[in-house]
């Protein structure tokens, strides 16, 4: 903040900055040269989507030398006079007395040419992407959600813990952890024929979390509402626009919540943060409405203003097995249902939000609040258009002999979860929580087709470069 004048090019397009000597640094993004001998130059420096444009006049002393030589991602810095613009789209512009350049960049060989590119392509360019447009527009998205899940949970009294990124143990029960080990797999120690873990960094098998809800449940057992807000990890091989091997989660856990209280919270949550986005990012989100998906704001705008629908499992799956309608894949009691049936339920049922809950206990994990049915736990999922689930949580099971009753149907090792069953023998409450897919939202919300194109590096089976 150094320079007297140093503005952002957001700052810059604000007509109450008009009449004053300004100082701008940013990228070009196109020249354009006049028959009258001046160019104009779009300038963009990632505060804003649209650009500022610059007014180079032939009396600059590098006119010639330099500034003809312009192009889509040279960096500069302009120093002028910030005047009111009578340009269509723009209130201001800048007439430069100065222009200083950093770095050049050759077209003949800079990739974010006039041209628009596939987001496929654009992933093979992650380092030049978030000059783009999009990119630029998802990363301000993704900053404005994130500030405000603090600001909600900040404002409800939640605390903040970091839980662990390295763990022993498997949350949901599903097995599909990378493996975290100093051990060298060309020859690793052996005892009995077997791997030995114990001479492992760790003295034992240890993985990259897929959750930090069971370290959640600690504190939340002790100091009442928390939230964790962090990387998590699953190898899961699956290859569509919804999955990442590496993704963030917030989770919030809290005592003394049930199930309704959960299924509130998850609802005004989620609200907040559209309704936050509708607020901040407006530009951002037009731009999304224009020319990613035209019907981003309306959704935005229903779920801001609308009841999430709530109805259990067993009542959606009614409702599935008699819409009539051809799934890929068949519907029935006791089955997870895929993401074609939860997105025909909000998309196409209810056309809203939707929040099952009391889901078949068989395909849900152990620490899921069994019902007095026997069949169903305290689960809850939210499904919005689009995307399907963006939120998954539960009732947690507070009773330690159900608990351990539900381990071992899991098979289960009960040993591994001594802490977890201690929180069960010790002041033992009735607590609940959820977790939200960071980037499940900032798809949602943005109306990206695929999930690898709301997160800076997206790591997916086979891709880990940068
Ligand atoms: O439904 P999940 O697996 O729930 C849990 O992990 C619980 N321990 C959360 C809790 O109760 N504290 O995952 C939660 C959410 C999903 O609804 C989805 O939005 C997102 O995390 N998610 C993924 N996002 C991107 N890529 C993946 N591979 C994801 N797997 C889950
Ligand atoms: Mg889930």
């Amino acid at each position: 903040m150094a320079e007297a004048g140093l503005l952002s090019v957001a700052q810059a397009r604000r007509v109450e900055n008009v009449g004053k000597q300004v100082r701008l640094q940013g990228w070009v993004r196109t020249r354009r040269d006049s028959k009258g001998g001046f160019s104009f130059l779009e300038l963009n420096d990632g505060t804003c989507l649209a650009n500022v444009q610059v007014i180079a006049e032939a009396a600059l002393p590098n006119y010639q030398s330099e500034v003809l030589k312009l192009s889509a991602g040279c960096s500069v810095r302009i120093d002028g006079l910030l005047k009111e613009s009578a340009g269509k789209g723009q209130a201001t512009e800048v007439v430069a007395s100065a222009i200083q350049v950093f770095g050049w960049a050759d077209p003949e060989e800079y990739p974010l040419q006039k041209k628009r590119h596939s987001f496929e392509k654009l992933r093979e360019w992650a380092h030049l992407r978030p000059r783009t447009n999009t990119f630029g527009a998802v990363m301000r998205v993704r900053n404005c959600v994130s500030q405000s899940i603090h600001r909600f949970f900040q404002e409800h009294g939640f605390l903040y813990v970091h839980t662990p990124i390295i763990t022993a143990s498997d949350c949901e029960g599903a097995g599909a952890m990378f493996r975290v080990t100093t051990i060298d797999p060309e020859k690793p120690p052996k005892s009995a024929g077997k791997v030995d873990y114990a001479q492992d960094f760790f003295g034992r098998p240890s993985y990259l979390t897929v959750s930090g809800q069971l370290e959640a449940e600690i504190f939340a057992t002790s100091l009442g509402r928390v939230y964790t807000f962090g990387p998590t990890f699953r190898a899961e091989n699956s290859n569509t626009s919804r999955h990442l091997a590496e993704f963030w989660m917030i989770e919030p856990e809290m005592a003394f919540f049930d199930l309704n209280d959960n299924m509130d919270l998850a609802e005004q949550f989620l609200k907040r943060i559209v309704h936050d986005v509708l607020t901040e990012c407006e530009e951002d989100i037009a731009f999304f409405n224009q020319f990613v998906d035209d019907s981003v704001l309306a959704t935005l705008q229903i779920v801001a203003n609308n009841e999430f629908k709530r109805l259990t499992y067993t009542e959606a799956v009614e409702i599935l097995e008699k819409s009539g309608h051809e799934f890929e894949f068949p519907v029935n009691w006791g089955t997870d249902l895929q993401s074609e049936h939860e997105r025909y339920l909000t998309e196409q049922h209810f056309k809203c939000p939707v929040i099952l809950y009391d889901y078949p206990r068989t395909i849900k994990p152990f620490y899921m609040r069994l019902n007095d049915d026997d069949r169903t736990v305290r689960a809850m999922d939210v499904l919005v258009p689009k995307v399907g689930e963006i939120i998954g949580g539960s009732q947690r099971e507070e009773r330690l002999d159900v608990l351990e009753a539900r381990m071992r149907d899991q098979d289960l090792n009960l040993d591994d979860y001594w802490w977890y069953r201690d929180l069960r023998r010790f002041g033992t409450v009735p607590h609940a929580g959820f977790g939200l897919g960071f980037e499940r939202v900032v798809q949602f919300i943005t109306g990206m087709a695929n999930i690898r194109d709301v997160i800076p590096f997206p790591r997916t089976p086979g891709n880990a470069e940068f």
